[in-house]
C-alpha cells in the first residue's frame, strides 16, 4: 500500500483547479461553482469533484455541514448512474448530460430527477490556516456508480 508523499498544508490535502492552482477561501463567490480535485494521492486520483458555494443558511436537509466551510461544499463530480461527468445547472439544481440525473447541492447533493440511485457523496472541506480549501478525509460513500 502507498503512503501518501505529497504536501499538506497544515490540516488537509489541497484542493486544486484545474490548472493546478490550490483554491483560496475567497476563490467562488455565492452560486457559483467549480470543477476541482484534491491533489493526487492513493484513493483520490480520479476524483474530480464540483465545488460549490452558497450562503451557510441555504444549505439544508442531507448537507453533512460538519463538511463545509465558509459556505463552500464539494461532492464526486462523477454521476452514480452511469460515471458521467455532473457538470450542467439548473439554477441551484446540478444535471447530469448523460440521462439527466439531477442532483441538489444545497441537500447533501440528494437525487432530484432521473435514474440516478445515490447521492453524490459529499467531500469533507476546510480551510486551512494558510487559508486554502483542504479535503480533510475521503468521499463520505463510494465514488460513480456501483457501491450499493
Ligand atoms: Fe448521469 Fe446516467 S450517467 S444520469
Amino acid at each position: 500500500e502507498r503512503e501518501y508523499t505529497g504536501p499538506v498544508y497544515g490540516d488537509g490535502i489541497p484542493l486544486v483547479d484545474g490548472s493546478g492552482e490550490r483554491i483560496t477561501e475567497n476563490r467562488l463567490s455565492d452560486g457559483e461553482q467549480l470543477t476541482v480535485f484534491p491533489e493526487p494521492r492513493p484513493g483520490l486520483e480520479d476524483a474530480p469533484t464540483l465545488l460549490v458555494r452558497f450562503p451557510e443558511s441555504e444549505y439544508g436537509g442531507e448537507t453533512n455541514m460538519a463538511f463545509t466551510a465558509g459556505g463552500y461544499a464539494a461532492y464526486s463530480k462523477v454521476c452514480t448512474h452511469a460515471g458521467c461527468m455532473v457538470d450542467d445547472r439548473e439554477n441551484s439544481t446540478w444535471v447530469c448530460p448523460c440521462h439527466y440525473g439531477k442532483f441538489n447541492p444545497k441537500s447533501g447533493a440528494r437525487v432530484v430527477g432521473g435514474p440516478a440511485p445515490r447521492p453524490l457523496p459529499q467531500l469533507p472541506i476546510t480551510i486551512s490556516s494558510e487559508g486554502y480549501l483542504v479535503a480533510t478525509g475521503d468521499f463520505e460513500g463510494p465514488v460513480g456508480p456501483g457501491g450499493e
